[in-house]
């Protein structure tokens, strides 16, 4: 997940220098549809966006912790460059309470990054063609990894991720989100510490969800989609998912971060959406372990593989607890 990381670091540090020197932190921009915007501190008594581009409205009054960023924020506003890397925003607990405005005040790079038009050998980038873009959903050419998940019209359609759904708050030297085993203990992530390391967010707790493998054996069926999907979807059916999860698992995507009512809605049209977090687009050659909500008329017996599974979704997400 690290291309073109080198050169974009290096934008951050000129977006950020240019932004001093010009008076820019005044009048961040960033044109995204459905970010949540609202900043607690760093943009606080900023310009309004213009239209089309992300709103930046009054900040709530602050708490004391947030108050205690100030400082930090004055300090980089006023060309510390330290003071900006290290502000305490980019780790726990000030990190738990940022809003995507917070972060973009400083990376707004971040929603503007465009990927390479031809590979380093030379081959163009309109000229191949990866097998998740042949999925009914995909719209358009290569987009960076944090657009494609932000700000494009599908994104915005199923999914609400923050920068604080993946940003957990990592050391920038250790670009690890669980360094040492104590925290690691502490924030009860039952990853193993091994896999983790140098990577600034935790893919188990992230990519995996939509990433993963499609779990066939756990619908007890016959083989992988590609192989069934002719079956499963006669003449007429546009969505042979549905056919089963009408009525099995019907409680499901109640977090923070998809949009459950659009997930239905897009799902009418084509069993890729579905299939496009599950199973359609893997990274991994292992399905993340969801929590199995019950749903009205749940057998009562619990299948094997689904023995210890949680039955609603992670805290940090969850939507009732909000
Ligand atoms: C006051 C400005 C400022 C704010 C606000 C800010 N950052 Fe940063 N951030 C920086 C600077 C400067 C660096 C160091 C970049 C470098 O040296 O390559 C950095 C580094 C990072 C890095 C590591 C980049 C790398 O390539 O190693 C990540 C990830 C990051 N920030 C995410 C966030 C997130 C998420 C938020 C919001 C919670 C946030 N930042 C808020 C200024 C800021
Ligand atoms: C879907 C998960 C996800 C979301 C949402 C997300 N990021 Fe990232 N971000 C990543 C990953 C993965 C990397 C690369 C990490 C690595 O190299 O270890 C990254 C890298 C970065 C970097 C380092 C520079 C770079 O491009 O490599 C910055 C800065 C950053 N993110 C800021 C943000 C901000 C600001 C937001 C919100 C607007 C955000 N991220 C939302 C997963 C995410
Ligand atoms: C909440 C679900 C979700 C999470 C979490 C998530 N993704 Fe995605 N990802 C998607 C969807 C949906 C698309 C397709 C977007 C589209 O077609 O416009 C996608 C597309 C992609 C693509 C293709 C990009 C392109 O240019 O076409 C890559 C690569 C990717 N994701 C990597 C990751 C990585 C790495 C992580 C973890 C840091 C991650 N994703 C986390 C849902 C997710
Ligand atoms: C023939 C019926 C059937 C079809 C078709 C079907 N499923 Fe399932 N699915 C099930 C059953 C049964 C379960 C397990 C129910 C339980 O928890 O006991 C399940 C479970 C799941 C789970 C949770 C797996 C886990 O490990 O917790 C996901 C995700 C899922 N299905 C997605 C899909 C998607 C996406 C499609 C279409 C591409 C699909 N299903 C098609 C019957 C089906
Ligand atoms: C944008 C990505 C995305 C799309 C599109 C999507 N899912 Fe999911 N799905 C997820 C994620 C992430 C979770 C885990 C949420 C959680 O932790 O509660 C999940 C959870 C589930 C579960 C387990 C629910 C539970 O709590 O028991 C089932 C079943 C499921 N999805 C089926 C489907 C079906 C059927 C569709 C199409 C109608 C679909 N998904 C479309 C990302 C997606």
């Amino acid at each position: 997940m690290r291309p073109g990381r080198g050169i974009r670091k290096s934008t951050t540090s000129a977006t950020l220098a240019v932004g001093i020197l010009a008076g820019l932190f005044a009048a961040v921009t960033v044109e995204a549809a459905e970010i949540d915007a609202k900043p607690i501190v760093v943009a606080a008594n900023k310009a309004q966006a213009k239209s089309e581009a992300m709103k930046v409205p009054k900040p709530a009054p602050t708490d004391p912790a947030v108050a205690a960023l100030e400082e930090a924020t004055t300090r980089a506003k006023a060309g510390d460059y330290d003071a900006a890397r290290w502000h305490p925003i980019h780790f726990k607990p000030a990190i738990d309470k940022a809003k995507d405005g917070d972060c973009l005040t400083c990376h707004a790079e971040i929603l503007k990054a465009k990927p390479r038009q031809a590979s380093e050998v030379g081959v163009p980038a309109d000229k191949v063609l990866a097998w998740y873009q042949t999925l009914d959903t995909y719209v358009g050419g290569q987009e960076d990894f944090h657009i494609r998940h932000m700000a494009t019209p599908y994104a915005g359609k199923v999914m609400n991720l923050s920068c604080t759904t993946c940003h957990q708050g990592n050391d920038p030297r250790e670009e690890s989100p669980h360094a040492e085993l104590a925290a690691l203990e502490k924030a009860g992530s039952k990853t193993p510490l091994s896999s983790t390391l140098r990577k600034m967010v935790n893919p188990s707790e992230t990519c995996l969800k939509c990433h993963g493998q499609f779990p066939a054996q756990n619908m007890e069926l016959p083989g992988p989609w590609h192989e069934i999907r002719a079956d499963m979807e006669p003449e007429g059916t546009a969505n042979g998912c549905l056919t089963c999860h009408e009525t099995i698992r019907t409680s499901r995507h109640q977090v923070d971060y998809l949009k459950a009512a659009g997930i239905e809605e897009a799902a009418k049209e084509s069993s890729d959406v579905c299939y496009g977090c599950h199973g359609g687009r893997s990274w991994y050659r292992i399905s993340y372990p969801y929590p199995r909500t019950p749903w009205p008329d749940m057998p009562a017996d619990t299948p094997e593989w689904a023995k210890g599974r949680p039955t609603e979704p992670e805290a940090r997400f969850r939507l009732q607890a909000k």
